[in-house]
């Protein structure tokens, strides 16, 4: 089984991570403990630091039923970032301010599933945050860790070295829909203002994880 990990296109490794966790059957020991799925519904409140040391905090309102994700991107002192994911594979990245900013990009995999962790290799215990946790890594491309006794995530980082600190993680909290909406800007043709979100959040990887993980696929 160990096959599933020889090198290959690193966008299929993404690929796999992101749309069939179930089917990388990659045998682990039946006694190493496995991480707790997402719940459907969740918000978080996320303390991030970019691999180039720039700090967010993200609003993170994961909505499995209805098929959506969000992800309200504060950079420090900076742009205020709204990352609406679709599970059609849109994402809609603006601002709300008068610059009315909007990139519409489109990604061959809808959002994370609440499995999406299945198949990651346990690597044992450590403390984060002061948190005692147990530790996995999935294709390289995260390393996760989740609180030993409550089970919820207390950090993941990314293989760029992105750092995520889970500051909160309310079970069941949902956003209401009619801030689900992308502003009627988002909806015309705006070549100079999508450049520029772009390069705001492909450019330097200060969008929030999951734009990251989506963005690195296309
Ligand atoms: C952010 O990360 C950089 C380098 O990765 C580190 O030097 C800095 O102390 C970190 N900042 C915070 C607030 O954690
Ligand atoms: C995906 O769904 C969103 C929300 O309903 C919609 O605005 C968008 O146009 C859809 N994208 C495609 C490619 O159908």
């Amino acid at each position: 089984m160990a096959s599933a990990m020889e090198p290959m296109p690193f966008n299929s490794l993404l690929i796999l991570l992101l749309i069939s966790s179930a089917s990388v059957s990659i045998e682990s020991k039946s006694e190493d403990p496995t991480p707790a799925a997402w719940p459907s519904q969740f918000h978080s409140i996320l303390f991030m630091n970019t691999s180039a040391g720039k700090l967010q905090v993200v609003d993170l309102w994961y909505d499995w039923p209805n098929g959506r994700n969000f992800n309200i991107i504060q950079n420090q002192l900076g742009k205020l970032l709204y990352d609406l994911e679709w599970d059609n594979g849109t994402s809609f990245i603006y601002t709300l301010d008068s610059n009315q900013e909007c990139r519409v990009l489109h990604f061959p995999v809808g959002v994370l599933r609440p499995n999406w962790l299945e198949g990651a290799n346990y690597l044992g215990q450590q403390e984060i945050d002061g948190f005692l946790c147990n530790v996995w890594e999935k294709v390289d491309f995260i390393w996760y860790y989740e609180d030993v006794i409550t089970r919820r995530p207390v950090s993941w980082t990314f293989y760029t070295g992105m750092v995520t600190h889970v500051m909160t993680f309310e079970v069941g909290a949902v956003l209401e829909d009619e801030n689900w909406q992308a502003p009627v800007y988002c909806f015309k043709e705006h070549e100079k203002e999508r450049s520029t979100v772009l390069e705001s959040v492909a450019g330097d990887g200060s969008s929030g994880g999951f734009s990251l993980m989506r963005a690195t696929v296309i």
